[in-house]
């Protein structure tokens, strides 16, 4: 394995207790979580509430039963809007949003749907809770923001906007792609009525996992209809929380591996934050002092995820990740799915590159990413 630095993509590696519980739900607990009665089911279905104990732990939600697991954080982010509009609904999103909200605002706008609403950040990156207000409509209903960019990683104040939202009786949805686990979430404190996140990014789960937390008393359109177990008798998807988001049988391999991420996240997240945190400044400090390299991400520490975005003179983003993977170091360029964040920046031709650190990640491999990308600074 190179030099890994696409955590914000996919995180690696993953703790040798998710490969375990993985293992272990494809073998000795083998068997519908929810379905039968029989003792591997049991197991089964012990797993994933487990899963889901933590997750609501982790967010501080008031109730396991708050979190409706999902197939990635594209799936929750589908679930959240469309479960909460109805035709003719006001959505407030930012331009920084990765296309699995621009993309599914965009799609019910053009279908007349909704009326929408999309926000460009100050000059500094961040959103501005005081733009959010003048933006608010007698009809606006759901107000999106992204936790932290996924292209620059800047932190945006999605509390001041929770406030915001809630006093004009809005909904407030946060993507949390790029914070959950790697940044302390609290539900509660936030004040947001939905948040979505990937099980496979900073969670440490794998691929195919993710959920939504749905704040009490909200109860949302269903995305699919289906067998869930229970109230079998009816031909209504059940009214009750999780069951009523979760139809068909869930991921028990990846929700026994995501259990096992979150075990490992929880009791050290301040110290994988600060670890990430420190990596993140020598990275973005270094490349800053490199002549012709340009940097997007937020200089100061607090303001930032784990996010280094960056070009190299006139290079192509494509073009210098490419070469860096020649010399052994995984980073991503390209759009990286937010156009508006790269129309913002004036990067929407060219992309940028991202570097994105992870807890396993060490200050001698951000060394090497800078040595790399000093020389291919110098031969252009
Ligand atoms: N959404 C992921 C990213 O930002 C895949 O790279």
């Amino acid at each position: 394995m190179p030099i890994y630095l696409d955590n914000a993509a996919t995180s690696h590696p993953k703790p040798a207790g998710v490969l375990e519980a993985v293992t272990l739900a494809l073998t000795e607990d083998n068997a519908n979580p929810g379905r039968s009665g029989h003792a591997a089911a049991l197991r089964a279905a012990r797993r994933v509430l487990r899963t889901r104990e933590a997750v609501a732990a982790l967010l501080n939600a008031e109730s396991p039963l708050n979190v409706a697991f999902a197939f990635n954080c594209t799936d929750a982010l589908n679930l959240a809007i469309k479960g909460a509009l109805r035709r003719g609904d006001h959505v407030i999103a930012s331009q920084l949003e990765h296309n699995s909200v621009l993309r599914v605002v965009a799609a019910l706008a053009r279908r007349g749907r909704i009326e929408l609403t999309l926000l460009p950040p100050r000059p500094d990156g961040f959103i501005d809770p005081d733009d959010v207000r003048a933006a608010i409509r007698p009809n606006t209903a759901l107000v999106i923001c992204t936790h932290a960019s996924n292209v620059t990683g800047a932190i945006q104040p999605v509390a001041a906007i929770a406030r915001v939202a809630r006093a004009a009786g809005a909904q407030f949805l946060i993507d949390g792609a790029q914070a959950l686990g790697g940044l302390p979430v609290d539900v509660q404190a936030l004040g947001c009525d939905l948040y979505a996140f990937p099980g496979h990014k900073s969670l440490l789960g794998p691929q195919g996992t993710g959920g939504l937390y749905i704040r009490p008393g909200l109860a949302l359109n269903p995305l699919r209809e289906g067998g869930t177990g229970t109230d079998s008798d009816r031909l209504e998807q059940p009214a009750e929380p999780p069951e009523r988001y979760e139809a068909g049988t869930v991921n028990l391999p990846g929700l026994a591996g995501l259990g096992a991420g979150v075990d490992f996240v929880a009791p050290r997240i301040s110290q994988i934050m600060g670890h990430e945190r420190e990596l993140t400044s020598a990275l973005t400090e270094g490349l800053r002092r490199i002549p012709g390299v340009t940097v997007y991400s937020p200089s100061e520490e607090a303001a930032r995820a784990g996010i280094a975005c960056f070009n190299v003179g006139d290079l192509s983003s494509g073009e210098a990740a490419d070469r860096l993977a020649a010399q052994g170091i995984a980073v991503r360029g390209g759009l990286h799915c937010a156009p508006g964040a790269h129309r913002f920046l004036g990067t929407l031709q060219r992309g940028a590159v991202r570097a994105s650190v992870g807890h396993a990640n060490t200050l001698d491999e951000i060394d090497a990413l800078l040595a790399a990308v000093r020389a291919l600074a110098q031969s252009g």
